[in-house]
């Protein structure tokens, strides 16, 4: 009997993992540049957590979420996004007390779960890395918090993207825009989808976001939600826009754009990446600001602003753009010993050579030279030590530098005291 891997999952093997790592550490070290630290929440929620953020009648929590009723007769979901358990820990810890710094600023990097129809660039268990800013209403925390997922494209070297960018506005905008969509899609109620016959009654903003071409149709003829902004809304969305202007940051303006998740307020970005290969999955990262999520959750009025990223879609992109990504798991040294005599000695040296900080291996299988000199050269070995029992005699051993051919017998002695000195010297 053998197994495989659960539907819309991926095992994550030594080869690609390197990649991932490499993405990580980019965020990392961008993102505490950007003063964000790091928080980890737990992989599963109370469901009412994520219904109530998220929206009942979105995709995510009306049909894709992993739920269910533990032991304890909990109704528990695995975290379809990494938005509302946040939100739920940062009223739970009392983040926004006077003790912390305001605005707080949080990241994250950890798997997702929806119950989704799996294919290239999306999946049921996939990998998000995002940032959240609670306490900010300064449109400023907008523009450099787009910037900031910006720049972490152009360091990975991903060249092709595009920044869209909407609003959707305050609730006085909101509750002016759903009476017109209303009112417009009521019209031609008989040409929508079954899905969207019952958004617009529950919640129309919704039918914008319908993946059905009848209803893609009419959505391209809606009203649109920037003729429909209060005052406020109105303003705060200029002074975005004037900002991501004076910075020289090319950006689209969609007016049709709702997102996924209910909880959104004003400002709504996604990074689209260019490249033909992702088709209907080429948002890269997506975002925006949730002004009413902490106060909905518990919390005191609380302003805030994050996005999210897919993990698996950035590796789509990086192989589809041929970046190349540098080598994490090089090969400084490799110990090929020849003769049982030589197992002990083979173990010091090697040892001596990771105690110095190098990165070293061995062969353990007791192999012929010639499969060993095989072996080291597959895993990229900078250095090959060849140890006989000849060599052991006279206490040498020798090197061979692989790039150059360059090859040296040294005394054993030379690489306990001063192995640098040796890997220097020979590459
Ligand atoms: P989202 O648009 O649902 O937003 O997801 C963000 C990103 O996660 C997507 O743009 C995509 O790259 C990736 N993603 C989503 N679903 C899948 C999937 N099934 N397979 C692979 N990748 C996927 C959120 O999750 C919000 N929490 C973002 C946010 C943070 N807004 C404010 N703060």
């Amino acid at each position: 009997m053998s197994y495989q891997r659960p539907k819309g999952t991926n095992d994550i093997l030594p080869g690609e993992s390197e990649k991932w790592q490499f993405i990580e550490e980019t965020a990392r070290t961008l993102f505490s540049r950007y003063q964000y630290q790091e928080i980890r929440t737990p992989l599963f929620e109370h469901y009412e957590v994520i219904s109530r953020s998220v929206g009942d009648t979105t995709d995510i929590v009306s049909k894709e979420m992993y739920d269910f009723y533990d032991k304890g007769n909990r109704h528990i979901t695995l975290r379809p996004e990494g938005t509302a358990p946040i939100v739920r820990s940062y009223v739970e810890h009392k983040l926004f007390g006077p003790e912390h710094t305001n605005p707080y600023k949080v990241f994250y990097i950890g798997p997702m779960f929806r119950y989704e129809r799996p294919q290239k660039g999306r999946l049921r268990q996939f990998h998000q890395i995002g940032v959240e800013a609670f306490g900010s209403n300064n449109p400023a925390t907008d523009v450099e918090t787009m910037i900031m997922a910006l720049e972490f494209f152009k360091q990975l070297g991903i060249k092709q993207f595009h920044l869209v960018i909407n609003t959707l506005g305050d609730q006085k905008t909101r509750k002016n825009y759903r009476q017109a969509l209303v009112d417009y899609f009521f019209a031609y109620e008989s040409q929508l989808s079954e899905d969207s016959k019952r958004r617009l009654q529950e919640n129309p903003l919704r039918i914008l976001d319908s993946k059905d071409k009848a209803d893609q149709k009419l959505v391209a003829d809606a009203p649109s939600i920037l003729d429909y902004l209060s005052p406020e809304a109105f303003q705060h969305f200029t002074q975005v826009t004037t900002m991501l202007d004076a910075l020289e940051i090319s950006y689209e303006i969609e007016p049709t754009m709702v997102r996924g998740l209910d909880y959104y307020t004003h400002t709504i970005f996604e990074i689209m990446s260019d490249n033909p290969q992702l088709g209907a999955q080429s948002t890269l990262c997506a975002g925006g600001r949730y002004d009413q999520l902490v106060e909905e959750l518990g919390g005191p009025d609380t302003p805030g602003f994050g996005f999210a990223m897919g993990i698996e879609r950035l590796l789509l992109v990086l192989e589809n753009e041929a970046v190349e990504l540098p080598d994490l798991h090089s090969l400084d040294a490799y110990v090929v010993n020849i003769g049982a005599n030589t197992n002990v000695e083979a173990l010091k040296v090697t040892q001596a050579i990771r105690d110095a900080g190098f990165s070293a291996d061995r062969d353990v299988m007791g192999r012929k030279a010639k499969a060993q000199f095989k072996s080291a050269d597959k895993k990229g070995a900078r250095l090959v030590f060849t140890l006989g029992e000849d060599e052991l005699e006279a206490g040498m051993i020798n090197v061979k530098a692989m790039a150059s051919g360059k090859e040296k017998r040294v005394p054993l002695e030379a690489i306990y005291s001063d192995f640098a000195q040796i890997f220097e010297e020979m590459s």
